[in-house]
């Protein structure tokens, strides 16, 4: 069978829903589709759709049902009724939800007698159909590439691996790096307003080095991934000083410090712990666990002094690069440490994450990077290995 005649049912009509089944559509596949409310079907009717009556007559209208509702409560109660078999059917679900969702989601459509796949949609509806789209799955492998040509007309179609709950996981990850990347930036715009100096100004700055640091993650990664932190730049207590400055330096111009003072809490607590002679990654030990009775010391309770480099906006840029260099890991010849501490606390078992592929885990960017502009790695970046002070300093713009 050619791949554009394969039939699909896609439920649920919302903005996106609509997006996916208007895919299908346009790639010539068969296409049945129901929505709660009926009226949302009529563009796509009128492309060509066949509109179901019920819910179990559009699943059992071919053998892949995508399902895209607010949440996962509404998928049960479509799908649980006694008119809807799911026996024989691969069900894609791409509602958001989080990895406990999915997985018990998963558990219950496979009792129905279904095949189930879960996905994460990185995309926003406009860029459903091209390649821009990135559409995250997890579940059995041979599902996903069951009917990957089918799944094609929606976009970039990525596999993650058998757990069900990474698409969902990685997807909250995204969201994690997005916010984190927004809020310092927006910590950052705040402290030079003080001094006059507008958004717009420092934006291309302040992606330059969005940017460089980006770039840290894979040698960090290794770190991390080893259990082992060798302070080969810098150390943590180094960075908890200029924490502190952060905070500082807020406080004396009258801006919001909440979020220095969150960070450095936890570096405080990694000091305390005994972490402060280790590079920053160390600090996976603190995101690995739920927190304790949350810090509320003062802001200067780390040791040390006032960090010294000057930041002061007549600092010529490279004051800003002079710490915090993360290299590979690869330069250091020891073998990591048996305990790999971070390792042990990893929620998904090691032969998953070889299977998650490398097109995987760069394609999670893209949902923010193409729809939100958010500054993200650019090709030709500097390698990780790349000592911080070396790499090209951003000029501040205009
Ligand atoms: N839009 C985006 O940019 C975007 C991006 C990524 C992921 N997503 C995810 O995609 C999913 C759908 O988003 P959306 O933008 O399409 O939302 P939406 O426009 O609000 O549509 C929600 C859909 O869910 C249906 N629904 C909700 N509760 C239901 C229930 N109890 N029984 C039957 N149907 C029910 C609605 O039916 P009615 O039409 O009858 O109300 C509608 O088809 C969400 O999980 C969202 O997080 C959206």
């Amino acid at each position: 069978m050619n791949r554009t005649d394969t039939p699909v049912t896609v439920i649920g009509l919302g903005l996106m829903g609509q997006a996916l089944a208007g895919a299908f559509l346009k790639a010539g596949h068969p296409t049945t589709v129901w929505n709660r409310t009926t009226s949302k079907a009529d563009g796509l009717v009128a492309r060509g759709a066949r509109l179901a009556p019920t819910v179990g007559d559009a699943v059992a209208a071919g053998s892949l049902t995508i399902i895209c509702v607010t949440d996962y409560q509404a998928v049960r109660e479509l799908l649980g009724t006694s008119d809807v078999e799911l026996d024989g059917t691969t069900l894609v679900n791409l509602t958001s939800g989080d990895s406990a969702q999915a997985r018990e989601t998963a558990r219950w459509a496979e009792q129905r007698g279904a095949r189930y796949l879960d996905g994460a949609v990185m995309a926003v509806p406009p860029a459903i159909g091209t390649p821009e789209a990135v559409i995250l799955h997890s579940g059995p492998q041979a599902d996903f590439d069951a009917h990957k040509p089918t799944l094609d007309a929606l976009g970039t179609v990525t596999h993650l691996g058998a757990d069900h709950g990474l698409a969902s996981l990685y997807d909250v990850a995204g969201l994690a790096m997005m916010w984190s990347v927004l809020n310092a930036w927006l910590q950052g715009t705040a402290l030079l307003r003080t001094a006059g100096v507008d958004a717009a100004t420092y934006a291309p700055f302040a992606q330059r080095i969005a940017a460089g640091v980006a770039d840290w993650l894979p040698g960090y990664a290794e770190q991390i991934d080893s259990g082992s932190f060798p302070a080969e730049v810098s150390a943590l207590e180094t960075d908890a000083r200029a924490m502190a400055h952060l905070i500082e330096e807020s406080e004396a111009v009258g801006v919001s410090a909440e979020l220095p003072k969150l960070f450095k809490a936890m570096a405080d607590r990694s000091i305390a712990a005994g972490h402060g002679g280790e590079q920053y990654p160390v600090l996976i030990e603190e995101f690995s666990r739920a927190p304790g009775p949350p810090t509320t010391g003062p802001v200067r309770a780390c040791q040390g002094a006032r960090f010294s480099v000057p930041v002061a906006s007549s600092a010529p840029a490279g004051a800003f690069t002079g710490r915090g260099v993360p290299v590979s890991s690869r330069t250091n010849s020891g073998t990591p440490r048996a305990s790999a501490r971070a390792r042990a606390s990893c929620a998904y078992p090691a032969r998953e994450k070889q299977r998650q592929s490398a097109d995987s885990v760069m394609a999670v960017s893209h949902r923010h990077s193409t729809s939100r502009r958010v500054a993200g790695r650019t090709a030709g970046s500097t390698s990780a290995t790349t000592p911080r002070a070396a790499r090209p300093i951003p000029d501040g713009g205009r």
